[in-house]
């Protein structure tokens, strides 16, 4: 790979943390055949919540954080417990005062502290064409397809390189060849709420790589997001495109490649493959975490429904700004509102063995990572339904 001058001088010179990024950043572009390095406006860290990354994750962030300081605007993914709330969600004092080691190590390296996997919903939004690199799966489909920004889906290691240099290697989806489509999807039913969850994680499993045109479908930028989650969870797909919704869809050739279809009844037996619990004790909302929009619509549900289970609703404190009104409803009508965090990687199971879910992400996350049982279904089924 050709490096510049400057970018030599970092892999040879730099503080401890250039070096090793920079040797993380050359192998992997090696790996993948990039011919050179480019500049990154922004990067977003996975690896943030000490459930996920335990204690050798713990070790790796502070031994690097000693010499480590982002170049570029760098966001974090969610921690492991609401930095205020904490011991109101059970969480042990041991896991908290690991995961604030956590927390201060990304403080000393200048990420700005979002704990949240939208980083796209509150403020970090990067432009139409912009090179970026993001770790996160849901959240690097969405720059990818919503916002036609261009990233690979980076590991957290990855990615927090690319925040100490400002720099990702040029290959994959940065390229514009590797952005067409490979595949056609046409959507033979209507969709609406969790489906567009169910749609994503199925397509994922038809598909399990490549880039996807989906036709016939309409919806909006929350709805897009909740597919692409599911579509990232079921497979390597990290850019979709949406016929009359996405911004590259236009561009994209689609003369020759295969067509496939998807029903109402693929949408049913998506369900039966993702329900793990006839029951549920608690109903989680928030994977991804929720826009302002999705805070309302919980409010005004749970103030139609009134749930006979808590419902816990998972956000960024930087959403919480401007859906104040949304929160106090939401806790007046008894819901728990729990930042920084989010329900697969906080240890929930402490509160909930069977959870009720609207997200493919989460039936398939939270029995993988915490045994714990769902029932996924829309969210205004879960609110009526009996325990
Ligand atoms: Fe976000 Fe956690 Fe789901 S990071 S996409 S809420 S697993």
């Amino acid at each position: 790979m050709d490096l510049t001058r400057d970018q030599e001088r970092l892999l040879t010179h730099g503080t401890a943390a250039e070096r090793k990024s920079m040797e993380l950043l050359v192998a992997l572009g090696e790996v993948y055949g990039a011919s050179r390095l480019i500049p990154v406006t922004s990067v977003h860290v996975s690896g943030a919540s000490y459930k996920i990354v335990g204690e050798a994750g713990l070790e790796f962030l502070e031994e690097f954080s000693q010499t480590a300081r982002v170049k570029v605007r760098t966001t974090v993914n969610p921690l492991g417990m609401d930095l205020q709330a904490w011991s109101s969600m059970r969480i042990p004092e041991d896991f908290a005062s690991r995961q604030l080691r956590i927390v201060e190590a990304y403080r000393r390296m200048g990420a700005e502290e979002t704990w949240s996997c939208i980083p796209y919903q509150i403020g970090n939004r990067p432009a139409m064409g912009e090179h970026v690199a993001w770790a996160e799966s849901s959240a690097a489909i969405f720059a990818n397809s919503v916002l036609g920004a261009r990233t690979n889906r980076e590991g957290g290691p990855s990615a927090l390189a690319s925040g100490i240099t400002g720099l990702t290697p040029n290959y994959g989806l940065h390229l514009d060849k590797n952005r067409t489509a490979t595949i056609r999807v046409r959507v033979i039913a209507s969709l609406s709420g969790y489906e567009f969850s169910l749609l994503g994680h199925h397509l994922g499993k038809l598909l399990g790589s490549g880039v996807p045109l989906i036709e016939d479908i309409k919806g909006q930028e929350d709805e897009l997001k909740a597919m692409g989650a599911g579509m990232a969870t079921s497979s390597d797909i990290t850019l979709y495109h949406v016929k009359g919704l996405t911004p590259e869809w236009e561009t994209v050739e689609v003369s020759g490649i295969e067509t496939v279809e998807v029903t109402e009844s693929d949408l049913e037996e998506a369900k039966a493959q993702l329900l793990s619990a006839e029951h549920y004790e608690l109903i989680a909302f928030g994977c991804p975490q929720l826009s302002r929009r999705e805070l309302e619509e919980v409010a005004d549900l749970m103030e139609r429904e009134e749930p006979r289970v808590p419902v816990w609703v998972f956000t960024s404190r930087l959403m919480a700004k401007g859906a104040e009104r949304a929160i106090q409803r939401i806790r007046a009508m008894g819901g728990t509102v729990v930042f920084d965090t989010c329900p697969e990687v906080t240890p929930l199971d402490l509160i909930a063995h069977e959870v009720g879910s609207p997200s493919a992400k989460a039936a398939v996350y939270l029995p993988a990572l915490s045994g714990q049982r769902v029932h996924i279904a829309d969210s205004k089924e879960l609110m009526r339904k009996e325990r």
